[in-house]
């Protein structure tokens, strides 16, 4: 019989404690697919007495997640640790040092130090494999990276974070507020232990650089990427954009054109038609578009245990087959210039909290007129003189320079109450 492949698993909470269960659930399978069996033979938590909901007695266990690289039993470490620095960072080094192939689904490690654990895995020829990374269940690395690879890939747009697809969706459906829809998506396991690496955007932000540096053939650049998440979203700029026939979506781009690449994750507006704004709930979707197959919609569960678990399985069936892709799929990477989101040409939704009096609305559609930008609708909502009612104007095409200069002259009017709630409309 084939010898096993012996796996360490670092981490033993959502991620881990689910890798375990599916490798129990369907050995079977996975042994034949795999060529061999896939055992788990030791693993590394924090607390020793806590109940994971699958047997660990009888596999060895390190206080020290380093350790597990050390091991001459194990063959292949999975770390489901997560954090950019620390011991998942430490076992990953350790690891590749070793020799040892690492599976991870650290999209914060993979984002800040991917470059140079890439170049670390790739001269030590040891896979680094990370399907679970990015949009949880969905293979969107397989297919980004292999499926697509006779490609110039143009633009990957996606909903890469569960927690916030969630809760958006909680607060259109069933009117939740956003602390009560964020504390649901925490139990069910689908928020990062910083939920506001959730919804400050950074998680999403994560996934897109790493979608991005493979799409592109480029190291990853977390840093470029621009960031905004949507704890300024209200219950009113979702209906109110449902009333203009658009999805509020927090959106990942990624785009290249001519100047460079272009890499954004903020709420977007979305035509209710496109298919994006269909995936509701923890769901993620990918969209890529190349210049052969033209455009590829992927959907799928993106957090939580059986879905983060399927994408570390498949890597893992991949190592004990022995097949090796290099972790950002090209051998030499471009470094094409980065550019950032003043140079974005779009439409914009605009929403203001206004004193009902007259010349208000003059005041406003000035500000806009003198950066030159084009209004494509307004509608006020209610009238009650001398109170604060809700405006909003869509506008035509316009610079994000332009735009963001209106807006400060906008927000700085007396009879402008509140900030103004600005979200871009992308047609995708
Ligand atoms: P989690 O539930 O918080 O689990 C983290 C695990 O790491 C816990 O078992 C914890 O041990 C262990 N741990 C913490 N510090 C450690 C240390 N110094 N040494 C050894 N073990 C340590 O996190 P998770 O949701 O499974 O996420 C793990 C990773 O997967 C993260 O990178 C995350 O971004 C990523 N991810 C998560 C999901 C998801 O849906 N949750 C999806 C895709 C990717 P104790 O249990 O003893 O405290
Ligand atoms: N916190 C992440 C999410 C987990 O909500 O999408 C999956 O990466």
């Amino acid at each position: 019989m084939t010898k096993p492949l012996s796996v360490g698993v670092a981490g033993l909470g959502t991620v881990g404690a689910g890798v375990l269960t599916l490798l129990r659930d369907n050995a079977d399978i996975v042994a034949a697919r795999a060529g061999r069996p896939v055992a788990v033979v030791a693993v590394s938590a924090r607390d020793r007495s806590r109940d994971r909901g699958v047997p660990v007695s009888g596999l060895r266990w390190y206080e020290d997640a380093a350790a597990l690289a050390a091991d001459a039993g194990v063959d292949v470490i999975v770390e489901a640790i997560g954090g950019s620095e620390g011991p998942a960072r430490a076992l990953l080094n350790a690891a590749l040092a070793a020799g040892k192939p690492v599976v991870t689904a650290n999209k914060a490690l993979l984002a800040v130090h991917g470059a140079e654990l890439a170049v670390a895995a790739e001269r030590a020829r040891v896979p680094l494999a990370f399907e679970a990374a990015v949009a949880g269940g969905i293979p969107a690395i397989k297919a980004i990276r292999e499926g697509l690879a006779g490609n110039r890939i143009r633009r990957v747009t996606g909903i890469l974070n569960g927690t916030c697809n969630y809760i958006l969706t909680q607060m259109r459906e069933r009117g939740r507020e956003f602390a009560e829809a964020l504390s649901e998506a925490q139990k069910l396991g689908y928020a990062e232990a910083d939920p506001s690496f959730d919804v400050d955007g950074v998680d999403a932000a994560h996934k897109l650089a790493i979608l991005a540096a493979l799409a592109f053939g480029r190291p990853v650049d977390f840093g470029a990427v621009h960031v905004e998440g949507i704890r300024n979203i209200s219950a009113l700029d979702i209906r109110l954009a449902e009333e203009l026939g658009y999805r509020i979506k927090l959106l990942g781009l990624a785009s290249q054109g001519d100047a460079g690449v272009d890499t954004r994750v903020h709420p977007c507006m979305v035509p209710v038609s496109h298919p994006i704004a269909r995936v509701d709930g923890v769901f993620n979707a990918v969209v890529a578009e190349g210049d052969h197959v033209g455009r590829i919609v992927l959907e799928g569960r993106g957090a939580g245990a059986g879905p983060t678990a399927s994408a570390v399985v498949a890597d893992l069936v991949d190592i004990a087959r022995g097949r090796h892709t290099p972790v950002w799929g090209a051998e030499t990477l471009a470094n094409t210039p980065s550019l950032g989101i003043a140079k974005r040409v779009g439409a914009y939704y605009l929403r203001l909290m206004v004193v009902d009096r007259p010349g208000v609305i003059a005041d406003v559609t000035g500000a806009l007129r003198d950066a030159g930008i084009s209004l494509e609708s307004m509608l006020q909502r209610g009238r009650s003189p001398g109170e604060a009612v809700p405006v909003v104007l869509t506008t035509h095409e316009s610079t994000e320079t332009a735009m963001q200069g209106a807006i400060a002259r906008i927000a700085a009017l007396d009879a402008v109450l509140e900030p103004p709630a600005l979200i871009r409309i992308e047609a995708l």
